[in-house]
């Protein structure tokens, strides 16, 4: 893909402004006006870039919503063909109730290169770089534990694992605290759940558990960058997205998808922190001036990093 520095720019300025619109509307008690703002601010933005983009995972179908939906057309239409991967506001309760977490994502890959997820959940795994085989969502979560310990050259009881706290991981859970391990709960947000694998720094060895199809993606794309492991498999379980998934050409219902399947070729992802979180911090802004903090990651240049800038309102 050629990228260039503007490129990039561009593009931490498409989430940064969402985040920064997204931002008058936290603590204020309403998710969708929040959602709203991110992504008017974001198709504001991404119009602007010399490309023509397709959003390949948005904010669902044109009639439910009217604006970044999956198939919309970005850009001028007078450079590259690219799919585009968003999630304007990723963590509508931390907005809305002011609490830490909330983000604003985009990801973009070449033509054909990103997975056109359904909107249904999907049963993720993510842990660092390991050797190929020795994590997998078809192994036994003892397995898994056992073998990142061993891998990692740690006991079992200095593993920790991050999940959503949510009743469908009960089962999860309970083995964990069985095998002594680490149980990091996670409210909502699980684009970052599954970045806390990407520097020990966030003290996560893996994220496992259901989330978001959409969200999968997108975690996806940012942990490739960083050569991490990561598989998915959707959940199809009702006849709505059964014949949703199979409209999307899904033969195989019960797949599961290594990451190279998931998103091909280059790929860059940009985060921009609403609230504040372990990871961004969120917006700061007066009536002049706002900061913001991006985590930006692209894989060919393996260029990682979280980008701080002070931005003019107007710009
Ligand atoms: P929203 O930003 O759309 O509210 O999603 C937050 C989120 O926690 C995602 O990070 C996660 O993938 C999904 O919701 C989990 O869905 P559910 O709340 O139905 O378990």
């Amino acid at each position: 893909m050629t990228i260039d520095t503007k490129f990039i720019d561009q593009l931490i300025k498409v989430s940064s402004k969402a985040a920064l619109a997204s931002s008058y509307l936290v603590g204020k008690k309403d998710k969708l006006a929040a959602d709203q703002a991110a992504v008017d601010a974001m198709r504001l933005e991404l119009n602007k870039i010399d490309m023509s983009g397709e959003v390949v995972i948005g904010e669902g179908s044109l009639d439910e919503a009217p604006m970044l939906y999956t198939g919309e057309l970005l850009g001028n239409k007078k450079g590259p063909n690219f799919d585009i991967a968003v999630d304007p506001l990723e963590g509508t309760n931390f907005a809305a109730n002011n609490l830490p977490g909330a983000i604003s994502v985009i990801a973009i890959a070449e033509k054909g290169n990103l997975f056109n997820a359904p909107e249904t959940y999907m049963e993720k795994i993510a842990t660092g770089k390991v050797e190929k085989g020795l994590i997998d969502l078809d192994n036994p979560l003892q397995k898994n534990i056992s073998n990142l310990a061993d891998f990692m050259n740690k006991d079992i009881s200095l593993i920790t694992a991050c999940v959503m706290d949510r009743p469908r991981h009960k089962n999860i859970i309970q083995k964990l605290k069985e095998l002594k391990v680490k149980v990091k709960l996670i409210t909502d947000g699980d684009v970052l759940g599954a970045l806390y694998v990407s520097n020990p720094k966030y003290n996560v060895d893996i994220f496992l558990g259901t989330g978001g199809g959409p969200e999968g993606v997108l975690a996806a794309t940012a942990l490739d960058s960083y050569g991490c492991h990561f598989q998915g498999r959707f959940i199809f379980d009702n006849d709505k997205d059964i014949s949703e998934a199979k409209k999307m050409g899904i033969v195989d219902l019960n797949k599961k998808y290594e990451l190279n399947e998931i998103v091909r070729g280059d790929s860059i992802f940009c985060a921009t922190g609403i609230t504040t979180s372990e990871v961004l911090s969120g917006i700061q802004s007066n009536k002049d001036n706002y900061r913001s903090e991006t985590l930006v990651t692209h894989k060919s240049s393996g260029f990682n990093q979280i980008i701080k800038k002070t931005t003019s309102i107007k710009e």
